[in-house]
């Protein structure tokens, strides 16, 4: 099931978001992210334990969604699908969202396709000897 993160789903965002960036938990604070009205941030929960979620913020009516992970044990089950179909159907006031994805990560990629992102834009070297992608999904 989908839900809100709330305080007690801190040592587990932590082990998720340590699997995007080295540096995740220097880079997000839980309780930042909760106190702040402008993120929006939901968990998929497999028997009260938390095995991914998405997070966006808010610009006025443009989204960015900077962090989406699933747990490498629950992935290629629909998870991922579960978060973005969950934000798209509750988030207020959506009308475009942004994100950027190494061009080599092939499943987001692919997920962001198929939830209708389009390539917008190349930073290129953006990682070191790697382009991103900037993609965006127009509602
Ligand atoms: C990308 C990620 C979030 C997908 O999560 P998931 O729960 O496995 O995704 P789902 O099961 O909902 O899959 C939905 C779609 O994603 C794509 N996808 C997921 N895994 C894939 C894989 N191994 N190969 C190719 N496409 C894949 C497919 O389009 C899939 O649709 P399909 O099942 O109809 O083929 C997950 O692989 C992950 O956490 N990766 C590491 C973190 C990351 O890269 N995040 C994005 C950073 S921008």
């Amino acid at each position: 099931m989908v839900d809100k993160l709330t305080l007690k789903d801190e040592s587990r965002f932590i082990v998720l978001g340590s699997l995007i960036h080295r540096q995740f938990s220097n880079l997000y604070s839980l309780q930042a992210i909760l106190n702040n009205p402008f993120h929006y941030l939901y968990g998929y929960y497999r028997n009260g334990k938390l095995v991914g979620f998405v997070h966006f913020v808010q610009s006025f009516e443009v989204f960015d969604l900077v962090n989406l992970v699933v747990d490498k044990k629950w992935r290629k089950k629909g998870i991922a699908s579960s978060l973005l179909d969950y934000a798209f159907a509750n988030i207020k006031d959506m009308r475009s969202v942004l994100l950027e994805v190494r061009e080599s990560n092939k499943e987001a990629v692919s997920l962001y396709t198929k939830y209708g992102f389009q390539k917008i834009h190349i930073r290129k070297r953006y990682y070191g000897n790697e382009d991103a992608l900037i993609m965006e999904k127009v509602f």
